[in-house]
């Protein structure tokens, strides 16, 4: 599998580079994380980089650095879901990655499951629930193997399963923690995959392995047990079908640049779509850093194709 780079740029071409990282989200942690290893890989390609935490004081410290574009490394609600992006816009400058409108539709799992549903693409079957949901109604029809989540939120937080109906009111409120729209989700059993986009390619699969109920916070960022398969062990005519629903599903959001998509595959090796991700995690551990690894691009390689999308964009 290949993966064409674009055209390279001299480091200095890109002028000063701001990366926007931490943030306000529940997923601070782990962009303080993407957005040190990404400043360091930019500074070892000699490219004028500052790190930036962002806070409510963003605006005046972007005018006081003036960078010439931002590298977003902030996840999660406030980083990922459009509104730094509007702000650049708002500033006029250029930056990595989904605009405003996709990064806020792909934020939102619910508006990104109906868009996918409406271009036939496939994801698991769903309802919105509410304080009023007629909870054995819900299981009845989601075959009592259900996940409840939060729809704006990301690294598994606020998500339960649930397999029996009188827990889903206590995993709807937990979820409603997090978010006013809450959806349940009808499980899909079977393996579970991943595919990044740099650059309108789809790099190689990844399959996640955990011992754990589902890939929580836990199996994530903690656990060393957490298997990570690349080559992924599916046929070449699977990865085909799997890399091209990958693309469509992020070009129908609008997506841009990079950006990571999960799957689920059931026993009939049919694909689910679970959700789409604009700044997926950027350690060195990370599974867009694994797969571009695969087509020959080392952290700091996959960095700077990134900043390079960005330009002209
Ligand atoms: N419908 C589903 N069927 C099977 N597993 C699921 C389903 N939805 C979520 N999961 C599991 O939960 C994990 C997190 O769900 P996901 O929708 O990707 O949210 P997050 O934004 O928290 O990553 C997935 O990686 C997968 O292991
Ligand atoms: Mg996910």
């Amino acid at each position: 599998m290949t993966y064409k780079k674009v055209p390279s740029i001299e480091s200095d071409a890109f002028g000063t580079v701001a990366v926007l990282y931490g943030g306000l989200s529940a997923e601070r942690d782990i962009s303080l994380q993407s957005g040190n290893a990404v400043l360091q890989a930019l500074q070892a390609k000699s490219v004028h980089a500052i790190g930036v935490d962002v806070d409510k004081n963003i605006i005046s410290r972007l005018q006081e650095i003036n960078p010439d574009r931002v590298f977003i490394a902030l996840h999660g609600v406030g980083g990922e879901d459009g509104k730094v992006q509007g702000m650049l816009d708002w500033l006029g400058i250029p930056y990595t990655g989904s605009d405003h409108a996709s990064s806020s539709l792909a934020m939102n799992k619910l508006r990104t499951k109906q868009i996918w549903t409406a271009v036939g693409l496939p994801t698991p079957k769903y309802q919105v629930l509410t304080a009023e949901s007629d909870w054995s109604a819900v299981m009845d029809s989601l075959q009592y193997q259900v996940f409840v989540k939060p729809v704006n939120e990301g690294s598994s937080l606020g998500m339960s399963f649930v397999n029996r109906t009188d827990e889903l009111e206590a995993a709807y409120k937990k979820a409603a923690e997090h978010d006013h729209t809450v959806i349940a989700e009808q499980r899909v059993e079977g393996k579970e995959f991943t595919v990044s986009v740099l650059n309108g390619q789809a790099l190689p699969p990844i399959q996640l392995k955990t011992d754990h109920v589902f890939y929580d916070y836990d199996a994530k960022y903690i656990s060393e047990d957490t298997q990570y398969l690349c080559p992924c062990g599916l046929t070449k005519e699977k990865v085909e079908e799997l890399q091209s629903i990958a693309l469509r599903a992020f070009h129908a959001l609008g997506c841009k640049g990079w950006g990571r998509i999960d799957f689920m595959q059931d026993q009939d090796e049919q694909f689910y779509l679970l959700e789409a991700n604009t700044v997926p995690g950027m350690t060195s551990h990370s599974l867009v850093p694994m797969a571009a690894k695969n087509v020959g691009l080392d952290f700091e390689d996959l960095v700077l194709e990134i900043l390079t999308g960005s330009v002209g964009g």
